[in-house]
């Protein structure tokens, strides 16, 4: 099994801290694991030309006019059976960097839109996309903050997963957090937080569970919130 941990924090920072002691966690329970600073990766914003969503309607591929590293992170994030991603809360929300990368995800890796996608490949009698695409992922997120600003955190983070169709586990945030290395009611939750990622991943793995025909799956392993996606109570 891989686990991967997505940190968009200040490098070394209390976001990748607690994203490696969430990842060491899966390590002890037998995942593979990969952590990425997502800073050190070149990620540029979404343009908004559509050739994404154009590109998947009309059969031609995954189309992006933008040259960076954004598909390599995607590959990373497809070949893992588990994604955790912590990020640092900024006004109230995800921080700008998770927001770009969010917007990259959006029409052009959505799973309907893949689907379509791929039949109009074999029609054309050409190859169809990676199968792995349409297996079902676990992702968890951590938003930290400094202050308790913290409104849009799990609505805004639970977005990356929306588009994908992946399941949910943890959507959490810490509060008052700039000394959270060192709180160890916290240190201790990302640990659960890693172990859930794990389970709900091996039941991925156990059952072949793939995106299409899961929409009713509930691996949510926190408390229920308002909204059945990202389990806040914004709305
Ligand atoms: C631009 C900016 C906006 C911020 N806004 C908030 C906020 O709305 N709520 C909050 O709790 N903390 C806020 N913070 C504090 C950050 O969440 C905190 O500095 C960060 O989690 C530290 O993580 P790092 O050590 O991994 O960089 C903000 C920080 C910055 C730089």
């Amino acid at each position: 099994m891989k686990i991967l941990g997505l940190s968009f924090g200040t490098k070394n920072g209390n976001n990748d801290t607690m994203c490696r002691v969430a990842l060491e966690a899966t390590q002890k329970m037998g995942a593979e694991i990969e952590f990425i600073h997502v800073f050190d990766w070149d990620i540029k914003f979404c343009s908004g030309c559509v050739a994404c969503s154009r590109g998947l309607v009309m059969g031609k591929g995954m189309i992006c006019t933008q040259k960076d590293d954004y598909a390599a992170l995607y590959e990373k994030m497809v070949e893992a059976d588990g994604v955790l991603v912590v990020d640092p809360i900024y006004e109230s929300g995800g921080s700008g960097l998770f927001h770009a990368a969010c917007d990259r995800m959006g029409p052009g890796h959505d799973t309907g839109m893949l689907m379509m996608l791929d039949g109009k490949l074999k029609e054309q009698g050409k190859e169809g996309l990676n199968p792995r695409m349409f297996m079902q992922k676990a992702i968890s997120f951590v938003g930290i903050g400094g202050s308790d600003w913290a409104c849009r955190v799990q609505t805004d983070h639970a977005m990356l997963a929306m588009s994908p169709g992946w399941k949910v586990v943890d959507n959490d945030f810490f509060s008052w957090s700039k000394d959270v290395i060192m709180l160890d009611d916290k240190v201790a939750r990302m640990q659960e937080i890693g172990k859930n990622l794990v389970e709900a991943a091996q039941y991925i793995i156990d059952n072949h569970v793939m995106i299409p025909g899961s929409e009713n799956l509930d691996l949510w392993k926190g408390e229920k919130g308002g909204c059945p996606h990202c389990h806040g109570n914004n709305f």
